[in-house]
Formats: structure tokens, C-alpha cells, sequence
């Protein structure tokens, strides 16, 4: 099995693996197994539009997935992905500064944002254990520091801060919980599948990958037992949707960008 640490070779090659067989958006189909709402209509339709999207089939991961990227693309793309990690908290805040009355929601996104900066110990913070593959892959802290946004990872967190910072609750609550939480889990999993054709790097080097394919079942669950109480009429319904279809359209953006700039 060919592997390379300099920049331009191709990592390693896996040919024939399927790297779109986990399409499926595993967090939310257990999710209504559990609460028996496979039939809900509205849930449904998000599933839908989740396993359909070109996000899950984005040249950028079957080319991470079968071994074709070079390392160099490997640190750009993961470079243009700590900016999200890095400011996901921030967009948290944003949200929770909006909840002013109801105590309850506002306890579930505090969590959240504890979790994420890993129930506060330091070493655990997400976007630490996103650095700590970015400087395995051999990028240095001064080149990681020079880094700039691509386009599209600038439209992936400006949607995320302008959907927090809106105050529609419902189109927000609709973003976190079923555009993000489910949808995070299923772009690790395809991640680590890319990672896994990197035989020098350590499991340590990748925990903020399986860490969220985990978690992110839980935080589906918990965050969508939240929203559904909010979802009373059709009207609610939709200004979720549309936190739902904005955020996985701006997550699709970074990967568009990301593969331009790596010349996919
Ligand atoms: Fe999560």
C-alpha cells in the first residue's frame, strides 16, 4: 500500500471502495424509529431532502474516499474546515442570545456549546481536536494562522451567523437540529473514510471525526425532541425548512470551494 507525507503523490489508493454507501442519514432514521414518527410528513421530507442532496455524493469525497488526494489537498481542506469548527460555538451564542423567555431551549444549546468545548477541558474544545490532525498532516501553526477563508467556506459561516443572528427561532432551531446534527454526523463519517486511506495517522488524530459520527446521534435526538413542540402549523414547518435547506446548501459550498481551489 503506496503512502506519501510530501505534498503532491497521491496518499494511498483503495480501489472499489463504495464511499457512497453511507448516504443514508443514519442519526435521523434511528431518531424516528425511536420516537415511532417515521410516518410524521414533515420529517419525512427533511430525510428526504437529506439523502438526496449532492453534498453526501460531492466529487471532493470520493476523491478523499478512494486515496486520489495528494496531502497538500488533504491540509487545505482540512485547514478551510477548522474555520467552522472554530466559530461553531460563536454561531451557538448567537442563537442562545435570542432565546430570551423559554429556559428550556435555552438549556438545550447551552449544552451544546459546553459540549462542544468539551464539557471544559481544554485539550477536548472540538476545534483543539481539529487542529490536532491539521498539524499531524504536518501543516505548521504559523502556516495554519496565515490561512485564509475560500469563498464558499466564507458563505458556509456567514450563513450559520446570520441564520443564528435572524431571531427566527423556528428557522433556527430548524438549522441546528435537523440541517446540522444529522448531517454533521454523515460528512465525518465520509471524512474519516478519506482520513482511513492516511496509514501514518494516529486514531488520536482523528477524534474529532469520530467523536461527532457518535455524538451526533444524541445531539440529533436532543435537539429535535426540542424543535417538534415548536412545529404547530404549516407555517412553523416552513420557516424550519428553510434554516434546514440554507445550511446544508452553505455546508455543500465549503466542499465546492474547497475542491476548486485543490483543482478537482
Ligand atoms: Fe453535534
Amino acid at each position: 500500500m503506496a503512502t506519501s507525507s510530501t505534498g503532491n503523490s497521491p496518499i494511498v489508493a483503495q480501489p472499489g471502495l463504495d464511499w457512497k454507501v453511507e448516504v443514508e442519514a443514519k442519526p435521523l432514521r434511528i431518531y424516528l424509529k425511536q420516537r415511532a414518527l417515521e410516518g410524521e410528513p414533515f420529517l419525512r421530507k427533511v430525510l428526504a431532502h437529506i439523502e438526496s442532496h449532492p453534498l453526501f455524493v460531492h466529487p471532493f469525497f470520493g476523491a478523499f474516499s478512494e486515496g486520489r488526494l495528494n496531502l497538500d489537498q488533504v491540509r487545505l481542506w482540512a485547514k478551510q474546515r477548522l474555520f467552522s469548527s472554530q466559530r461553531f460555538p460563536c454561531f451557538l451564542a448567537a442563537f442562545v442570545s435570542h432565546i430570551e423567555e423559554d429556559v428550556d431551549l435555552r438549556a438545550a444549546y447551552v449544552k451544546q456549546i459546553y459540549e462542544e468545548h468539551g464539557n471544559l477541558d481544554p485539550p477536548k474544545v472540538h476545534s483543539r481536536q481539529l487542529t490536532r490532525l491539521i498539524l499531524a498532516l504536518g501543516v505548521s501553526r504559523d502556516e495554519l494562522c496565515r490561512e485564509q477563508m475560500l469563498a464558499g467556506t466564507k458563505r458556509f459561516v456567514d450563513t450559520y451567523m446570520r441564520v443564528s443572528r435572524e431571531g427566527d427561532l423556528l428557522k433556527c432551531m430548524g438549522m441546528y437540529a435537523l440541517g446540522s446534527e444529522p448531517v454533521i454526523a454523515m460528512e465525518m463519517v465520509l471524512c474519516l473514510r478519506g482520513l482511513q486511506t492516511i496509514s501514518w495517522l494516529k486514531s488520536e488524530d482523528m477524534i474529532y471525526f469520530t467523536d461527532h459520527a457518535y455524538h451526533d446521534y444524541r445531539h440529533t435526538a436532543e435537539l429535535t425532541d426540542v424543535l417538534l413542540p415548536f412545529l404547530r402549523s404549516d407555517a412553523d414547518r416552513e420557516r424550519a425548512w428553510k434554516g434546514i435547506v440554507e445550511i446544508i446548501d452553505a455546508r455543500k459550498a465549503l466542499y465546492d470551494g474547497v475542491a476548486e481551489r485543490i483543482g478537482l
